[in-house]
């Protein structure tokens, strides 16, 4: 499959940060010119931004998408946007299930499920988040928690070639650490295997996991070289072009 890397911006841009996204999208078109085979490259900013980010980039190979949309189409939701609002605004993907949103607005894995549904629904991708607390791994249940999480989180019928999935340890979101080679490999293999189980072999193997938590430029190839990372989704290191670029490059 081919490998994604997406940028996701949180609560973070005004409209001076469309600058970013037009530079990475220099960057990617030339090394794309200098003949670098690049991953898909993604750029989620708030949802403030995205109509104006998506015309921006309009024409370059940046895709951009949501960070989280409603279950439904339209109706009495204020404040929500849904995923067919977050396509009309130009988006091609959303991320659900960050841990943020887990966390902040207690997001469920029926709900995260049922948002699945509603983006794929609305035309787009969905990057579905998974990972495990430090206290969970440290209890010995990560892979347990994280699988649960897979399992709830993907609805019943969905098409696995819709889905990304994203391996977010928590304990990793922004704080500069991240889990050994060894660990990642063991939960990426994993995920693949449960993939697998349900979708099968060709099916399973095709979608896309990728890893999230302190990604930065000087981890990134280390990272991304390891068995089933097929990508990454960045959080902090997104935000500036000078350092979601080498990652890109990565
Ligand atoms: P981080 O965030 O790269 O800042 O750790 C990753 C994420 O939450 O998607």
């Amino acid at each position: 499959m081919r490998r994604i890397i997406a940028g996701n911006w949180k609560m973070n841009g005004l409209q001076a940060a469309r600058a970013q996204a037009l530079a990475l999208a220099e960057g990617v078109a030339a090394a794309t010119a200098a003949g670098t085979q690049l991953p898909r490259v993604v750029v989620c900013p708030p949802a403030t931004l995205l109509a104006d980010i998506a015309r921006d980039l309009a024409g370059t190979a940046v895709e951009t998408g949501g960070q989280d949309c409603h279950t439904g189409t339209s109706g009495a939701h204020t404040g929500d946007v849904s995923a067919q609002m977050l396509a009309d605004a130009g988006a091609r993907l959303v991320i659900l299930g960050h841990s943020e949103r887990r966390a902040d607005h207690g997001e469920a894995d029926a709900l995260v499920a049922a948002k699945v549904t509603a983006a794929l629904a609305a035309g787009l991708e969905a990057i579905v988040c998974v990972g495990e607390t430090e206290a969970e791994r440290d209890a010995g249940r990560a892979e347990a928690v994280v699988l649960g999480q897979l399992a709830g989180s993907l609805p019943e019928g969905v098409d696995p070639a819709a889905v990304t999935i994203a391996y977010e340890p928590v304990w990793a979101i922004g704080t500069g650490r991240t889990p050994t080679v060894a660990d990642v490999a063991a939960m990426h293999g994993a995920i693949r295997a449960a993939l697998v189980a349900r979708f099968g072999a060709e099916a399973g193997g095709a979608v896309a996991i990728l890893y999230g938590g302190s990604v930065k430029p000087s981890n990134a190839a280390e990272l991304m070289a390891v068995a089933d990372v097929n990508g990454a989704l960045v959080g902090g290191a997104s935000l500036k072009a000078g350092d979601f670029l080498p990652i890109v490059l990565a």
